[in-house]
């Protein structure tokens, strides 16, 4: 029932919820009006829906029947309250706590986030969000759901699906920013956990002095505006950056010593000297058709890079190619940078930046370098991830250069991971192939069995991942048909002695990846025979159970 003295003048937003099939279709149609007719006075897009589904795969929440954002606006208001926690469920606060989650200042310092929805369910959320910025769960990339069309769309669909985009830096709030920087009581100005500072703008009554101090963007990193104090430093405008590209790789037979040609420029693509370089490094490995154990690795010395008249660089690495060596090799780089940003309240802040890595094929018995197949593509990862850069940063290109070290005879090491960190430990080795590893990290807590991997550094669990997105579309990590069957022939097979079986055949290594069942390895294990796998007679392109079909 609408009240008597409504007004008439306002805005109001109408959402349907209609499904088909139990849920499995569901649409949210919206109509904006003023009951006085006239046109729409106040638009309120702040998000759109395509942002979220950028990860989300679809976003469908209460049973999969909501799946607009404009709709979920309409009762996640400021009004409501969760009985039992005292959270409020508008939308602004949930959406940004539940995604700061595991870094919220209140869950940091050992509380919790928590919303008890219908039937009591508790949710608990500890998520990390899996962009990177300074490491990964940096929620300073607001782009991603304000301002930034998401990947497939021109900016002017964005700006008809989200006119209001640019509310996340015009207008600053105490519940907005908020949500996130929850340790700050604004009424007083005061932190509410020790030790974190107060508000320097002192107490704020209300909303109307934020955007004053806060202003939109002043085109400064590290102040007190929104764009400014959301800065990431390793993507500071103040860096010049390091991108290197490898032009051609000479002595390449086997026993020799290859030698790299490359250049360094920076973002605006003047080339470096080689005293702005911090550190190179290169890895080794082959035949291209399944890298087999550790590649070899060199840090490069920076003394013995020969500088060419041409501004480029050669690097003649000191271990050879094995005699041994069939086939075609890769040759991959990754290469640092170290700057001084001005940063946090004028201070000098010392930021490393990474090139992406390149990767070159270089014959060795072949007549002409035969490429590594691609299985997927960088660009595919980052829609989730923005800027995936790991083991410290440096390495960022997940479609050729991880598959060096991440390969089928490459295991993890629980008997060497020190006393400091809880180790030795017994457990037999684990598999890191890229196929198998990604698999399994990304079916997360969907997992039945534990999976972690051990490192001299430390133990690194997967089970609780939570990921937002359908593993059964495939083709959102892969290229083209990499993920059906058959496979290459010339793929290898997987050491994994902690499975249930060891080794796993190619494509069994990228299917248990996510079927972790042992009733899954049984029936992989009896169809490999001692001359290969089955496999592709029944999951194979166009037969009865062809993987695009089951899944
Ligand atoms: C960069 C990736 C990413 C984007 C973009 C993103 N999310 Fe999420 N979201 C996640 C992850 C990861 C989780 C945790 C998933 C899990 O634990 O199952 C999550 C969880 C959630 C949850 C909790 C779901 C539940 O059942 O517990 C909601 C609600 C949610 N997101 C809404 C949104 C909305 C609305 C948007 C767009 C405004 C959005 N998300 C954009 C990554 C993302
Ligand atoms: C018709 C009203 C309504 C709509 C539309 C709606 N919600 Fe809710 N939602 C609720 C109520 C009520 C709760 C329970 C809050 C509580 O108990 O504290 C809730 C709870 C939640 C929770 C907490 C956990 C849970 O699942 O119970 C999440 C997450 C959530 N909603 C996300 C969304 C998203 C995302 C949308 C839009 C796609 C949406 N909701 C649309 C009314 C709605
Ligand atoms: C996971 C998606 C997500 C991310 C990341 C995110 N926001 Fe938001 N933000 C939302 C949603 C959802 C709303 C509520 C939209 C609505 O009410 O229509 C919102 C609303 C806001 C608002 C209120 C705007 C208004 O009209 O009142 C501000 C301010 C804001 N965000 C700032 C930020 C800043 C700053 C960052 C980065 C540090 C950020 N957000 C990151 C999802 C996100
Ligand atoms: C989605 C979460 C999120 C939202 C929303 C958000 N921030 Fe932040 N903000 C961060 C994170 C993360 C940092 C980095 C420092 C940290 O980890 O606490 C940060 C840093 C800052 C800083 C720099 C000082 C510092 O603590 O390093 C300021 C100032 C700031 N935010 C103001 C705001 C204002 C004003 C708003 C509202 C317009 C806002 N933030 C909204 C997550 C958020
Ligand atoms: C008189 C100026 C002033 C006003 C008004 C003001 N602020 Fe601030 N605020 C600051 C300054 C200065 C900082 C520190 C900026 C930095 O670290 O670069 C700050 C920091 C913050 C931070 C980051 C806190 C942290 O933990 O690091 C948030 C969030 C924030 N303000 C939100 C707000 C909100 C919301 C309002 C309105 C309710 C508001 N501010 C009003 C000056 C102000
Ligand atoms: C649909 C979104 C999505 C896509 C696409 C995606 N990831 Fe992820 N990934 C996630 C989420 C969510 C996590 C969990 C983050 C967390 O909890 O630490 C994650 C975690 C990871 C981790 C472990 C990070 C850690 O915390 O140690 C790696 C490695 C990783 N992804 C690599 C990849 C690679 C490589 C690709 C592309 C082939 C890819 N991801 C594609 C969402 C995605
Ligand atoms: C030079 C070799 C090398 C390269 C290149 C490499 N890794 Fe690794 N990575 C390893 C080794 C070896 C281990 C595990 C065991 C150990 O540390 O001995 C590992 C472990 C991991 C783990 C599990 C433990 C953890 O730290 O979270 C993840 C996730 C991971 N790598 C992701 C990646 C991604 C993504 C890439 C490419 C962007 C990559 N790695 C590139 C050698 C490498
Ligand atoms: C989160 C990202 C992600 C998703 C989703 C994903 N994969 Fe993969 N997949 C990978 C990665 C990473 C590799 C190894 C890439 C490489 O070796 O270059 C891989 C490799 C494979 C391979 C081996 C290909 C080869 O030539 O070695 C198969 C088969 C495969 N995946 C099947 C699937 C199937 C089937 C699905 C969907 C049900 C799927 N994948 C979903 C990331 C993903
Ligand atoms: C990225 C994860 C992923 C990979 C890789 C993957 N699957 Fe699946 N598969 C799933 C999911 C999720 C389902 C849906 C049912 C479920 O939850 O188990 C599924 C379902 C199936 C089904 C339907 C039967 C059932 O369990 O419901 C078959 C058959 C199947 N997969 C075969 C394969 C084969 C063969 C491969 C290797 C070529 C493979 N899958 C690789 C995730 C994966
Ligand atoms: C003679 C035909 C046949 C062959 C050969 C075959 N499969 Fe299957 N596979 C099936 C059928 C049938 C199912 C069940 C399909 C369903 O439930 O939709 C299945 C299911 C699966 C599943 C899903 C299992 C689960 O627990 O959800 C995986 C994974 C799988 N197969 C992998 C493989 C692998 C790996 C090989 C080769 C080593 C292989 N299959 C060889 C017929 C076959």
């Amino acid at each position: 029932m609408t009240p008597e003295n409504y007004d008439r003048n306002a805005t109001h937003r109408v959402g349907g919820q209609i499904t088909r099939a139990t849920r499995t279709f569901a649409a949210n149609p919206i109509l904006d009006f003023v009951p006085a007719g006239g046109p729409v006075q106040l638009t309120r897009q702040v998000v759109t829906t395509a942002s979220c589904n950028q990860c989300h795969d679809p976003l469908a929440l209460h049973g999969g029947s909501r799946v607009e954002t404009a709709l979920c606006v309409t009762c996640h208001t400021s009004q409501n309250i969760d009985p039992e926690t005292g959270n409020t469920p508008e939308f602004k606060v949930m959406v940004h706590k539940i995604h700061r989650s595991a870094r919220l200042p209140s869950v940091v310092a050992g509380g919790n986030y928590r919303i008890v929805g219908f039937n009591q369910t508790v949710f608990d959320w500890k998520v990390t969000w899996p962009q990177f910025g300074s490491g990964i769960g940096d929620v300073r990339t607001c782009t991603t759901c304000h301002g930034a069309p998401p990947v497939g769309m021109t900016a002017e669909d964005y700006a008809k699906l989200a006119p209001d985009a640019d509310n996340y830096k015009n207008k600053p709030s105490a519940a907005a920013c908020g949500a996130c920087h929850d340790n700050i009581d604004f009424a007083t100005g005061k932190s509410t956990i020790a030790g974190k500072r107060d508000h320097p703008g002192g107490p704020q009554a209300n909303d109307s002095a934020c955007a004053v101090c806060h202003v939109a963007d002043s085109g400064k990193e590290f102040d007190a505006s929104v764009v400014g104090a959301h800065t990431i430093p390793d993507r500071s405008k103040q860096l010049k950056g390091i991108n290197v590209e490898i032009v051609r790789v000479t002595s390449t037979g086997p026993g020799q010593f290859p030698q790299v040609v490359f250049t360094a420029k920076d973002n605006a693509g003047k080339a470096l000297l080689l005293s702005e370089i911090t550190s190179l490094a290169f890895n080794v490995n082959g035949p291209t058709t399944d890298y087999q154990g550790p590649p070899v690795t060199e840090s490069a010395t920076l003394s013995r890079v020969a500088i060419g008249a041409d501004g480029s660089f050669a690097y003649t690495l000191t271990r050879a190619i094995s005699v041994n060596a069939t086939g075609t090799y890769a040759i991959g780089m990754e290469a640092r940078r170290m700057e001084t940003i001005i940063g946090n309240e004028g201070a000098s802040a010392n930021v490393s930046s990474a090139s992406y890595n390149p990767v070159a094929y270089i014959p060795v018995t072949d007549k002409v370098a035969v490429p590594r197949r691609q299985v997927v593509a960088t660009e595919n990862c980052n829609v989730c991830h923005k800027k995936i850069a790991f083991h410290g940063g440096g390495r960022l290109n997940t479609a050729g250069y991880c598959e060096l070290c991440h390969n089928p005879a490459n295991v993890d090491v629980p008997q060497l991971v020190p006393p400091t960190l809880g180790g030795p430990f017994t457990v037999p080795p684990q598999s890191i192939n890229f196929r198998f590893m990604i698999h399994r990290i990304h079916t997360g807590e969907e997992l039945t069995r534990d999976f972690t991997i051990y490192r001299t550094r430390g133990v690194f669990n997967f089970n609780e991942i939570g990921f937002p997105g359908d593993r059964t579309n495939c083709a959102k990590c892969h290229v083209g048909n990499s993920y059906t069957l058959p496979l290459p022939e010339t793929n290898a097979n997987t050491v994994a002695p902690r499975e249930f079986y060891s080794p796993l055949g190619p494509a069994a290594s990228a299917c248990l990846g996510c079927h972790d069942l042992k009733t899954a390895a049984i029936h992989a294990k009896t169809m490999t025979t001692d001359i290969g796998e089955a496999c592709a007679n029944c999951h194979g392109r166009g037969k009865d159970f062809d993987v695009q079909k089951v899944h």
